[in-house]
C-alpha cells in the first residue's frame, strides 16, 4: 500500500474541527481514505450498509476492475489463467502468490492428492441429515465438522500448521462434496482415487459406482477444471468477507470456511446459479422464447419481487469476464453431449441478448455474471441443480483459505468489530407489568 502526500479533509456543519485524513494508493484501482481516526478525534461513525464504499482490507490476491469487466488473481488475467492453467496450478498461485514451476507443480498436485481422504468417522455425519436436506445445508455441517477433527489444539500462528490447513481444505472438500451427493441420492461413498488429476478424482467421486467402471471424459474433466478456476476467488465478496470477519476471532479456519459456505448458499450470492437455472426451467415451462417479454415486465415491476437471476454485480458494471469464459464452455460441452441445440441454453442465449438490448437493463448496467451460465453446464455435466452452489463452494474454498492466511499474517490484523447507527429507544425505565 502506498501513502501519498495527498489527504482528504473533512469539514462538519455542526463546529467539530475539521480533521485531514491519509489517502493510500494501491498498485490499480481507486485510493482509499484512512478513516481509522475518525472515530477518536471526532466521535463519529462512517455509515455505509452493504459497504458500498468501504475497502475492509488490503489484498495482493485478486483485482476486479468493474467498468472494463476485467478479473486477474495475483495479476494474472481470468482467460490467460483459464486457457493455459489447471484448477490446481490456480490454487497455488492463490495460496503462493506465483506460478509454479514443473518441479514445484508435480510436488504441489502430488501433496494435495495425498490428501483426498477424509476421517472415515466423517460418514457418521451424515446419517444424521434427512436425505432430502439442501447439500449446501448438509456441506456446512460437514465443514463445521471437520474443524471437531482437527480440533483447537492446532496453533494457526505458526506457518507450518496454517499450511497444513490450506492443503486439507483444498485436498479434502471434493470429497466431501461428492460425499453430500452420493449421501442424498442412496449411493455407497467412493473413494478418492490418487493416480487420477483432481477435478477427474472429483467426478469419479461424484459419478462412478462400485458396479462398473467409470469413464472419464477428458473434454468434460477441462470443463469442470475451468469451472473451478472462473469459481476460485473474487476480492472481498460477502462470503469472503464473512471468513475474514470469522476467521479474525482466531477460529479454527474448518469454523470459519463453513461460516464462509454458509454465506455463499444465499440466492444474492453463490446460490444464484440454482435460481438462475429454476428461473429458467420455469420461463420454459410456461411457453419458452415466447414468454421472455412476460418474464421480462414481472422483473421491471418492483413489487413482483422477481429478478433476473444470473444478472447484475455490485462490482461489475461489465461483462463478467466470467460469465463470456462460462459461456464459451457451455458450449463446448453441449456440444460434447450432442446437446448443442438444449432447449434451455438456447432460451438463456436469447434472454441475454434481450436484455442486453432492454434499456431497463443497460442503464442499471446489469450484465450477466457468472451464475448466468453456470447452471445450463454443470446440468450438461450431469450436476443436479440443487448440487451447483456445492461445487462454487468446492473451487471458492481456495479463495477463501488465502484471504484468511493474508488477513492472519497482515501486520494490521486486527478482530473485525463494525459500529452501528443506533435508532432505537434510548434509555427508558421498566413498567411493572400491570402497566404494560
Ligand atoms: C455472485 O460479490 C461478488 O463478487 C459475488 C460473486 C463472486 O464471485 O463471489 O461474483 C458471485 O454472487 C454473483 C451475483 C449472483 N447474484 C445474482 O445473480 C442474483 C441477481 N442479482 C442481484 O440480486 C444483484 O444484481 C446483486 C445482488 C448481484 C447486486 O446487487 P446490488 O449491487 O446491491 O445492486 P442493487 O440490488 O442495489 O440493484 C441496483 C438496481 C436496483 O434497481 P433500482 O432500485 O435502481 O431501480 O438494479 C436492480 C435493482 O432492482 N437489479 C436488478 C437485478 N440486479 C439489480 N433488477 C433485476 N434483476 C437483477 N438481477
Amino acid at each position: 500500500m502506498n501513502a501519498s502526500n495527498e489527504k482528504a479533509t473533512l469539514s462538519f456543519s455542526d463546529g467539530t474541527p475539521s480533521i485531514d485524513l491519509p489517502i493510500y494508493k494501491g498498485e490499480v484501482g481507486p485510493d482509499v481514505i484512512d478513516i481509522r481516526k475518525l472515530y477518536g478525534q471526532t466521535g463519529k461513525f462512517t455509515y455505509d450498509p452493504g459497504f458500498m464504499s468501504t475497502a475492509s482490507c488490503n489484498s495482493k490476491i485478486t483485482f476486479i476492475d468493474g467498468d472494463k469487466g476485467e478479473l486477474l488473481y495475483r495479476g494474472y488475467q481470468i482467460q490467460d489463467l483459464a486457457t493455459n492453467c489447471d484448477f490446481l496450478e490456480t490454487c497455488f498461485l492463490l495460496i503462493k502468490g506465483e506460478l509454479p514451476n514443473k518441479k514445484q507443480k508435480e510436488e504441489f498436485d502430488t501433496l494435495v492428492m495425498h490428501h483426498t481422504m477424509v476421517h472415515e468417522q466423517m460418514q457418521f455425519f451424515l446419517r444424521g441429515f434427512r436425505r432430502d436436506a439442501h447439500p449446501m445445508a448438509v456441506l456446512t455441517g460437514l465443514i463445521g465438522g471437520m474443524a471437531a477433527f482437527y480440533h483447537d489444539g492446532v496453533d494457526y500462528t505458526t506457518e507450518r500448521e496454517r499450511d497444513v490447513a490450506q492443503i486439507r481444505l483444498v485436498a479434502k472438500m471434493p470429497t466431501l462434496v461428492a460425499m453430500a451427493y452420493k449421501y442424498s441420492i442412496g449411493q455407497p461413498f467412493i473413494y478418492p482415487k490418487n493416480n487420477l488429476s483432481y477435478t477427474a478424482n472429483f467426478m469419479q467421486m461424484m459419478f462412478a459406482t462400485p458396479c462398473e467402471e467409470y469413464k472419464i471424459n477428458d473434454v468434460l474433466v477441462r470443463a469442470l477444471d475451468r469451472i473451478f478456476i472462473l469459481h476460485a476467488d473474487h476480492e472481498q465478496n460477502a462470503s469472503t468477507s464473512t471468513v475474514r470477519l470469522a476467521g479474525s476471532s482466531g477460529t479454527n479456519p474448518f469454523a470459519a470456511i463453513a461460516a464462509g459456505v454458509a454465506c455463499l448458499w444465499g440466492p444474492a450470492h453463490g446460490g444464484a446459479n440454482e435460481a438462475c437455472l429454476q428461473m429458467l426451467e420455469e420461463i420454459q415451462a410456461s411457453g419458452g422464447v415466447e414468454k421472455i417479454d412476460d418474464f421480462i415486465a414481472k422483473v421491471k415491476d418492483k413489487n413482483s419481487g422477481v429478478r433476473l437471476m444470473g444478472f447484475g454485480h455490485r462490482v461489475y458494471k461489465n461483462f463478467d469476464p466470467r460469465a463470456k469464459l462460462m459461456r464459451e464452455t457451455c458450449y463446448e460441452v453441449l456440444k460434447e453431449m450432442g446437446l448443442e441445440n438444449d432447449p434451455l441454453f438456447k432460451l438463456a442465449m436469447t434472454l441475454e441478448k434481450i436484455a442486453l438490448e432492454d434499456e431497463y437493463f443497460v442503464s442499471r448496467k446489469l450484465y450477466p455474471n457468472v451464475d448466468f451460465y453456470s447452471g445450463i453446464v454443470q446440468r450438461a455435466l450431469g450436476i443436479p441443480t440443487d448440487m451447483f452452489t456445492c461445487i462454487f463452494a468446492l473451487a471458492r474454498t481456495v479463495g477463501w483459505i488465502s484471504q484468511w492466511e493474508e488477513m492472519i499474517t497482515d501486520a494490521e490484523y486486527k478482530i473485525g468489530r463494525p459500529r452501528q447507527l443506533f435508532v432505537g429507544h434510548a434509555t427508558r425505565p421498566v413498567p411493572p407489568i400491570a402497566k404494560r
